[in-house]
């Protein structure tokens, strides 16, 4: 399984900003995720990129305004726009926008934009005071409506040394907004899944947690491998320090109990229930309101148990049906196998993802895992070594084909 944008024919329409020179980037980041890309320059865009950069990121002859009128005769707009799965503008002058909301057509960018129903993806990149003026607040409204997504612009740091919102998105982000517009068709669209990930933090007093290392590593690439099959993705995590994969909706949780609530809020009509992550089996009995003082001595911890919330989403399915399916993890540094096989059956799973922690390429941290998968008839699947975003494929493709007929 590829990232969606693999072989998907884009057209990047490049227009006068400053911010053209992240158009070039952008090229290149579309081009290395496996898009086909052709760039259309305007005008005012070749005044601050050349042809050239974009051709040398793409491998692939960059538009210019006399291609219009050149050797392929009228049609090249016809011939670009129709053969294209998404249209990006990056970055969008305040004048573009005002073209394509008003349906003017007046160059080759405009034009092939006209004559392509791709789906539209614009940054825009001006000025603040350009971005807030009226009419480009309502040429942005407008073209909301018909349907183009608007990613950005961030505030910040302006060529004119204003400080506002004007700046194009960041073309890795911009990246993988359009891999999730190219994934909406893949064979979990319309599916609801829900992963966690992270490790909990459990409270000893305003400073002290206790806490695991888990990374949320593996639950990203989990959620990311879900929204390119086409599902909707919320992502109950305790991370902050991961990207939250485009088109996911993100719950932010610290503790196990937080959890707990977030998962029981999520599953009502989910189809599928991920729990990557590592909750805590304890927590402190009593949480100190003040930080505890060296003074006071040696603090004795008294420790209570957490819920399973594996075991508490097995009661709510009995009851309500949902989630329709349930993968757990099992991290294990002794007799692997055994102990997931006596989780898949405690837990009601459908599927189990065990992995050794005790292995250095392995488990925590890292970007690689080793996980055997194991069903509750007894069946299993080494996976072998694999980076966590391979083992979340395979995870996923193996979801996706229970849901094939139902
Ligand atoms: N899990 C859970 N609630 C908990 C603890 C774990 O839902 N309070 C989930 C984890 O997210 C994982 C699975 O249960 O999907 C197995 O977690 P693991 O830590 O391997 O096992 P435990 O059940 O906690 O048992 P032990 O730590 O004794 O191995």
């Amino acid at each position: 399984m590829n990232n969606p944008l693999k072989d998907k024919h884009v057209i990047l329409g490049i227009t006068g900003s400053i911010a053209a020179y992240k158009g070039v980037d952008l090229a290149s980041k579309l081009t290395q995720a496996g898009a086909i890309v052709d760039v259309i320059l305007t005008e005012s865009a070749c005044k601050f990129v050349s042809p050239l950069s974009c051709q040398s990121v793409t491998g692939r002859k960059a538009f210019i305004e006399t291609d219009l009128w050149g050797g392929e005769g009228h049609v090249v707009h016809v011939a670009l726009g129709h053969r294209a799965s998404l249209v990006i503008i990056a970055p969008a002058s305040a004048n573009t926008l005002a073209k394509l909301a008003a349906g003017i057509a007046d160059n080759l960018l405009t034009v092939t934009v006209l004559a392509s129903s791709a789906p539209l993806l614009i940054a825009p990149a001006m000025d603040a005071d350009m971005f807030d003026k009226p009419v480009t607040q309502a040429n942005v409204q407008k073209l909301r409506g018909y349907g183009a997504v608007i990613v950005g612009p961030e505030s910040g740091h302006l060529a004119s040394g204003l400080v506002g919102p004007g700046r194009m998105t960041e073309p890795l982000e911009i990246t993988n907004q359009a891999r999730f517009m190219m994934s909406r068709n893949g064979s979990l669209a319309g599916r609801k899944v829900v992963v966690t990930a992270g490790g909990t933090s459990e409270a000893i007093d305003p400073v002290r947690v206790i806490t695991n290392r888990s990374s949320g590593k593996q639950g990203y690439a989990l959620a990311q491998a879900a929204l390119d099959l086409g599902a909707d993705v919320t992502l109950i995590s305790t991370t902050r320090q991961l990207p939250v994969p485009a088109g996911a909706r993100l719950i932010e949780v610290i503790s196990a109990q937080d959890m707990l609530e977030a998962v029981n809020q999520s599953i009502a009509g989910t189809d599928l229930l991920i729990m990557a992550a590592a909750v805590a089996d304890f927590r402190p009995f009593k949480v100190s309101g003040q930080k505890i003082k060296k003074e006071s001595g040696l603090p004795v911890i008294n420790l209570e148990k957490t819920v399973d919330i594996l075991k508490e989403v097995a009661k709510k399915r009995e009851q309500t049906g949902f989630p329709r399916r349930v993968i757990g993890f099992a991290a294990e540094s002794e007799s692997l196998i055994t102990n997931a096989q006596k989780k898949v059956k405690q837990k009601q799973l459908d599927l189990i993802a065990a992995n050794d922690i005790s292995s250095s390429d392995a488990g925590f941290e890292v970007d690689t895992n080793q996980v055997v998968l194991l069903h509750p008839d007894g069946t299993s699947r080494d996976l072998g070594l694999r980076t966590k975003m391979e083992a979340a494929q395979e995870i996923l493709a193996t979801a996706a084909i229970w849901f094939e007929h139902s």
